[in-house]
């Protein structure tokens, strides 16, 4: 049986280069936080436990982590969280020391970086495998410029030389500094031998600090072999120090986003300018236009159109459907629905518990919240549908509202099918206006109104002949 893992995240630091009041970690890439995606690595090497290292803001960081922890395990996902405070922050090796009494020996583990977000779960289930249980293995990459970097010491020039030490940049010799080949600040190690190599730690280096890195000297020293597994992606590795650092992996994630959906056949019209906050799932013939921004969970159904400038926030979206441009859609918890066939904006709002059937139509300044149109119900301009039921084929002409607050409670429009509200009109709810009645332009609908029916409430239209203005005195 393959040996149990278990991870820690380094996430004590203080992230001085964010120059920002919020921790480090918790600063969103992809619309959610740095650690977010740590931990969500974690669970895709199906590691049984993560410690997080906390210091710097730790009440807000464990607070974040165990409302992130919630969504997790309501996804099915088994991954045990816990925490280690580090108090003051003396180095990596003494943030790792601080998580350990909470491992189990039978274990092996994963040291991953809170700040470190887009590494793929197969790179590290390579590097578990090539700890194998016993030996030490250290995630490297050669980079052009490795300044700032541990670099890594082999006992030859040969690229397969064995590994002898890591040596931190502001350590290492003149000779040191031309080595490229770095260390990511991601390893897998047995936890037994960790426990006893963190004990012989000292902080007697340029920064006076306890090095996790040092162990790899005690390792070679105790005879367990260090292996390197190699990658060539440095974004992989790349680390979040500043809102520039955080900016570039922001776009290599969403390049990543929007590869992954062009390769399922999403066409993109231009994928730099386009971005998930969330997850996106498109069914087949879908276009995005550009400028367009998706956030929770939303779905596209096959030949969906979406026009530029859309913001689309946890909502489903029928097959065939049309989102023209500028509209916004955010479903928060209710969630919208998007009927086949309807078309949407250009301008258009739709709040959480907007139900849209078949063929709805929705134009320009045209808000839609908590209500329910069938299919062929149409409102075009100018309108607002608050708490509304609506019939198949109603036509909501342009200004008219549902007025469904009363400055206290709020109160459901019923418009039955075939209905036909002119412009203007307020209807204040609750109201009924019966099946295929028509209520005239300007009307203030107070009382409900019988099946086709024409109903006016306004004031009459009275003309006065020869009318003399008032004349200045
Ligand atoms: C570390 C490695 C270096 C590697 C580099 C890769 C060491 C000594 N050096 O250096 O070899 O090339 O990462 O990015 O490990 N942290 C704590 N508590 C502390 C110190 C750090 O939690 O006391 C956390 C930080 O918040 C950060 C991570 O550990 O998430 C790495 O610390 P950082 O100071 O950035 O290490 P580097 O100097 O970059
Ligand atoms: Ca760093």
């Amino acid at each position: 049986m393959a040996t149990p893992v278990d991870v820690v995240i380094m996430a004590a630091g203080k992230g001085t280069r964010m120059k920002s009041k919020l921790p480090k970690v918790l600063h969103r890439l992809g619309g959610s936080a740095l650690l977010a995606h740590v931990i969500d690595c974690a669970a895709g090497v199906s590691a049984r436990r993560a410690v997080v290292i906390t210091g710097h803001g730790a009440m807000e960081v464990e607070a974040a982590c165990d409302r992130m922890h919630k969504a997790c395990a309501a996804s099915g996902r088994k991954l045990e969280l816990a925490f280690a405070r580090q108090e003051p922050q003396l180095g990596t090796g003494h943030a790792v020391r601080q998580a350990v009494p909470m491992l189990a020996d039978d274990g092996v583990t994963l040291v991953l970086s809170g700040d470190v977000p887009l590494t793929e779960a197969a790179t590290l289930q390579a590097l578990i495998d090539a700890c194998d249980g016993q030996r030490l293995a250290l995630l490297t990459l050669v980079m052009e410029d490795p300044s700032g970097y541990g670099r890594i010491v082999r006992a030859g020039p040969q690229p397969s030389a064995q590994v002898r030490a890591i040596v931190e940049h502001k350590d290492a010799s003149d000779e040191q500094h031309q080595i490229r080949e770095i260390y990511s600040g991601i390893m897998a190690v047995p936890t037994r031998l960790l426990r006893g190599w963190l004990g012989k730690l000292d902080n007697k280096n340029a920064q006076g600090e306890y090095y996790l890195t040092d162990i790899v000297k005690f390792a070679v020293a105790d005879g367990v072999a260090v292996v390197a597994h190699t990658i060539l992606d440095a974004a992989q590795v790349a680390g979040v120090n500043s809102p520039v650092q955080l900016a570039e992996l922001e776009r290599s994630y969403q390049r990543q986003q929007a590869q992954a959906l062009m390769e399922q056949g999403v066409r993109l019209a231009d994928p730099s300018r386009f971005d998930v906050r969330g997850s996106l799932r498109c069914g087949q013939d879908v276009e995005i236009d550009v400028n367009c921004v998706f956030e929770g969970q939303v779905s596209l159904g096959d030949g969906v159109r979406i026009g530029p400038n859309c913001v689309i926030a946890n909502a489903s979206v029928a097959a065939g459907a049309v989102i023209h441009a500028f509209t916004h859609i955010d479903g928060e918890k209710a969630g919208v629905q998007v009927g086949e066939g309807a078309l949407v904006g250009p301008f258009a709002r739709l709040r959480p518990g907007a139900q849209l059937g078949a063929q709805v139509h929705i134009g320009n300044f045209v808000e839609v919240k908590n209500s329910t149109l069938a299919k062929g119900a149409k409102a075009n301009h100018l309108a607002y549908l608050g708490d509304a039921t609506v019939g198949e084929n109603v036509n909501f002409g342009a200004g008219s509202i549902t007025a469904n607050y009363d400055g206290a409670n709020k109160h459901r429009t019923v418009i039955e099918a075939d209905v036909h509200v002119g412009s203007n009109c307020v209807l204040v709810a609750p109201v009924t206006i019966g099946a295929g009645g028509t209520v005239g332009g300007g009307s203030t609908i107070t009382k409900s109104t019988l099946p086709g029916a024409l109903s006016v409430a306004r004031g009459r239209q009275v003309g006065i002949a020869d009318w003399k203005r008032p004349k200045k005195g």
